[in-house]
C-alpha cells in the first residue's frame, strides 16, 4: 500500500487502524477497543494487559531468536566492543528485575536511571518494565541539581547508576553527582544500585548503595508482570519554559503499538536487521529507537559510547556501520555537520564498504538542506529528515521508507504520519492557507504512543498543550505546509532552544544566571551556530554599585550554569548590557535580540519601549563576537 492509501485508511477508520496495528504485539489480554475517551486528552488500549519487557525480550527468545545478537555495545571511547544475545539479555534482565523485586520494587514504583551509554542502561529500563515499575532515565550530561529536581518530582524507590561516564579527555564521575543530588532532594530513595566501571571505582555508602553485580548475583529471576495498556511505562523529563522540567508520561500499550508500527513502516526495520540510533538513552530517541523499538521487532540495536568526531576520528560512524552491517542509522544533523567539518570531501567515508547501509535518518533539529545534500552525495543513500518531540514519542512527520519512498524535499521532514492530523494555525486558531507560516498544531486525539499527560501535573499539561488552540495539541513549533502536504518546521514559538539536537529551556538558564549576586536582570537567547544549530548566549544587567570585575562575573555565571544544569547546556558566552529591550508591557524582546546577534535584518516591534536600546545591544553583542551571520 502507498503512503496515501495508508494515511487514508487511518483517516477513514482510526479505531480499526490501531486495533490492526495492535496485533503486532503480544497482549496478555487483548484490549476491547483502541481509543478510550478518558483522561485530559484520551488514552489508548486502556483495558488491555501487556508487558513491554516480554515484547522486547522474552518473546524474541520464544520465537527462536535466543542466539541472535540483541545489543551491540560499540564504545570507541573505551576502545571496546561487546554484544549480548537475546537469551543473555533475557537472563540478565530477569535476574536484575528479581533483585529489584526482592528489595521491594514493584508495579507503579518509580526508578531513576542515571547511566552512561552501556548495555546495562537498557537492562535497567527493561528490568523496570518487567516488573511494571516506571523508569525515569536522566541524561548523564545533566548536573546534580537537575537530577535532584527529577528525584523530587518522580519520588523514586531506587536509583540505578554507574560509577562514571567517559567523555573525550575526561572521566565523568557520576557517583559524586548522585550523592549531591540525593543530599539536595527532599525525597530520598530506599537504595541505589551502582555499576562499577573499570575506569572509576565509586565509594559506596553502606546501607544505601549496592554494587550492581553483587546485587544481581543469585537473585531469583522475575517473570513479566502484565500491566494495563494505560499503565505508565516511563516518565521522561524535557525542557519547558521554566526551570521545572515537564515529566512526559508514556503509557505502555500505545507505546509498544506505535513503536512496532513506526519501526517497520517508517524505518523499514524488521527482525534480524541491525538498527543504530546514535543518540543517548537519556533522550526520547534513545527510549524509542535504541531500546524499545528495535527490540520489539527482534532487530539488533547498537549502544554507541562515542562521538561522531574525535573518538578517535571522523570515521567512527562508518567503521561501526561496516563492522556491524548496520542497515539504518538515526542521528542528528549536528553530528553530520561535525563529520563534514573534519572530512569535507568524504575521504574517510570512501574507505569503508557500506554495502549494507540503506538509509540515514536525521532528527532532533531541522536538517538543513546543505547538510542533507552533502550526506546524500557522500553516502549515496537516502537522507531522511523527520520531525518529532519527546511528547510524541515517535515521528509526527517523516518519509515512510517502509511503506513507500516519497520524493525528498530538502528542508522538509516530509509528510504527516497516520494518527497525526497536522494543521498550521494563525494566532486565533484558524487554519492558514498552504505555504503560510503559523503555529503547528495537531488535531486531537493524538495517536497511540504520545503523551496522555504530565507526571503530577495534569493542569500544566492542559495549560501547556491544549488550552491555546481548543481541540488541538500545540506543538510549540512554527512552520508551514506546502501544496503537496509537505511540512516545514522553521522555529519554536516558545523560549525553548535546540543546542546540538538537545532541547534546552532559556528560562531554566535565566533562573540560574539570576542567582548570581551581581545580576539584577538577565535574558538568554539562542544564537545561530554553524555546528550546533544554536548556542545559548546570556545578556546580564548588573546591580548598581557592583564592583566585581565583569570578566570575573562572566566566568562565574558560565561556571554556575555548568554546575547547576550541566555541561550539556553548552553555556559558554555572556555579556553585560545596561538595559534589556522590552515592550511597553515589560516583555523582553528575545526574538529581536536573536536577529541582531545573527546579523539578520529586523524591524523593531511597534510596542518597543525604547528603540535606542537596540543599538546598545548590538554594540554589546559586537564586543563578544556578535552580530554575525553564520
Ligand atoms: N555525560 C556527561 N557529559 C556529557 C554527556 C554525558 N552523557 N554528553 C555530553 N556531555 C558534555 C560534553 O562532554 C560537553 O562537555 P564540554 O563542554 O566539557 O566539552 C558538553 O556536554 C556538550 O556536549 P555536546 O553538545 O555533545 O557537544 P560536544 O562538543 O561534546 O560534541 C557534537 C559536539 C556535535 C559532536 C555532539 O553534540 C553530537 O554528537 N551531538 C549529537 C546530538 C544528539 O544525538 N542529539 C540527540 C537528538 S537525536
Ligand atoms: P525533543 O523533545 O528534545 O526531541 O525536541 C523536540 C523539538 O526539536 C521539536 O519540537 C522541534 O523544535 C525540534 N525538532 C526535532 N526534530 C526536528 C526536525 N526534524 N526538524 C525541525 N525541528 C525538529
Amino acid at each position: 500500500m502507498s503512503y496515501r492509501d495508508v494515511y487514508a485508511a487511518w483517516q477513514a477508520d482510526p479505531e480499526g487502524f490501531w486495533m490492526d496495528a495492535a496485533r503486532a504485539i503480544d497482549w496478555d489480554r487483548m484490549p476491547s477497543r483502541a481509543f478510550f475517551q478518558q483522561g485530559p486528552a484520551g488514552e489508548w488500549f486502556a483495558d488491555g494487559m501487556v508487558n513491554a519487557c516480554w515484547n522486547a525480550v522474552d518473546r524474541q527468545v520464544e520465537a527462536g531468536r535466543g542466539d541472535q545478537v540483541a545489543i551491540i555495545h560499540e564504545s570507541p571511547i573505551t576502545d571496546s566492543t561487546r554484544s549480548l544475545t537475546y537469551r543473555e539479555l533475557r537472563d540478565r534482565v530477569a535476574t536484575l528485575a528479581g533483585a529489584l523485586r526482592a528489595k521491594g520494587v514493584g508495579k507503579g514504583d518509580r526508578v531513576i536511571i542515571y547511566m552512561p551509554m552501556v548495555p546495562e542502561a537498557l537492562e535497567a529500563m527493561l528490568a523496570c518494565a518487567r516488573l511494571g515499575a516506571i523508569h525515569s532515565v536522566v541524561f548523564g550530561g545533566f548536573a546534580a541539581h537537575e537530577l535532584a529536581v527529577r528525584i523530587d518530582d518522580a519520588t523514586p524507590k531506587a536509583i540505578i547508576t554507574a560509577s562514571c561516564g567517559v567523555e573525550p579527555g575526561r572521566i565523568v564521575a557520576y557517583k559524586p553527582l548522585l550523592d549531591r543530588a540525593i543530599d539536595e532532594a527532599s525525597h530520598k530513595p530506599d537504595f541505589c544500585v551502582i555499576l562499577q566501571r573499570e575506569q572509576e571505582t565509586a565509594p559506596l555508602i553502606p546501607g544505601r548503595d549496592v554494587e550492581w553485580h553483587s546485587f544481581q548475583h543469585g537473585a531469583e529471576p522475575a517473570e513479566c508482570v502484565p500491566v494495563e495498556g494505560n499503565h505508565p511505562a516511563y516518565i521522561l523529563y524535557t525542557s519547558g519554559t521554566t526551570g521545572q522540567p515537564k515529566g512526559v508520561v508514556r503509557h505502555t500499550g500505545g507505546h509498544l503499538v506505535a513503536l512496532a508500527w513506526s519501526i517497520k513502516n517508517i524505518y523499514d526495520i524488521d527482525a534480524g536487521d541491525v538498527f543504530w540510533t546514535a543518540s543517548d538513552v537519556g533522550w526520547v530517541v534513545g527510549h524509542s529507537y535504541i531500546c524499545y523499538g528495535p527490540l520489539t521487532v527482534g532487530a539488533t540495536t547498537i549502544v554507541f559510547e562515542g562521538k561522531p568526531v574525535g573518538t578517535p576520528d571522523a570515521a567512527a560512524y562508518w567503521r561501526a556501520i561496516r563492522n556491524h552491517r548496520v542497515k539504518c542509522l538515526l542521528s542528528a544533523p549536528t553530528a553530520i555537520r561535525a563529520i563534514r567539518r573534519e572530512d569535507p570531501e568524504g575521504d574517510l567515508i570512501s574507505q569503508y564498504d557500506l554495502g549494507h547501509f540503506k538509509t540515514l535518518y536525521l532528527a532532533g533539529e531541522r536538517a538543513d538542506p546543505d547538510t542533507v545534500r552533502w550526506a546524500e552525495d557522500k553516502l549515496g543513500v537516502p537522507v531522511i529528515d523527520h520531525w518529532w518531540q519527546t511528547e510524541s514519542g515517535w515521528p509526527i512527520a517523516a518519509n515512510p521508507m517502509g511503506l513507500e519512498r516519497l520524493p525528498v524535499k530538502r528542508g522538509s521532514p516530509s509528510v504527516a504520519m497516520p494518527g497525526y492530523d497536522v494543521r498550521v494555525l494563525d494566532d486565533e486558531g484558524h487554519p492558514v492557507p498552504p505555504a503560510t507560516l503559523g503555529s503547528v498544531a495537531i488535531r486531537l486525539p493524538l495517536p497511540p504512543g504520545t503523551l496522555p499527560t504530565l507526571w503530577n501535573a495534569e493542569d500544566r499539561f492542559i495549560r501547556s498543550y491544549l488550552s491555546h488552540f481548543p481541540g488541538y495539541y500545540e506543538t510549540g513549533d512554527a512552520g508551514y505546509i506546502d501544496e503537496d502536504g509537505y511540512l516545514y518546521i522553521m522555529a519554536r514559538t516558545d523560549d525553548v532552544i535546540n543546542v546540538a539536537g538537545h532541547r534546552l529551556s532559556t528560562g531554566a538558564i535565566e533562573e540560574v544566571l539570576a542567582t548570581h549576586p551581581a545580576v539584577a536582570e538577565c535574558a538568554v537567547i539562542g544564537v545561530s551556530d554553524s555546528l550546533k544549530g544554536q548556542m545559548p548566549l546570556g545578556l546580564l544587567c548588573l546591580k548598581k554599585g557592583t564592583t566585581t570585575p565583569e570578566t570575573q562575573i562572566l566566568s562565574e555565571v558560565v561556571g554556575l550554569v555548568r554546575d547547576r544544569i550541566g555541561p550539556v547546556a553548552a553555556f559558554k558566552t555572556a555579556c553585560v548590557v545596561d538595559r534589556l529591550p522590552k515592550t511597553r508591557s515589560g516583555k523582553i524582546l528575545r526574538a529581536t535580540m536573536v536577529k541582531i546577534a545573527d546579523g539578520q535584518p529586523f524591524k523593531p516591534p511597534a510596542t518597543i519601549d525604547d528603540p535606542a536600546i537596540l543599538d546598545e545591544i548590538a554594540g554589546a553583542l559586537g564586543r563578544v563576537g556578535y552580530p554575525r551571520s553564520s
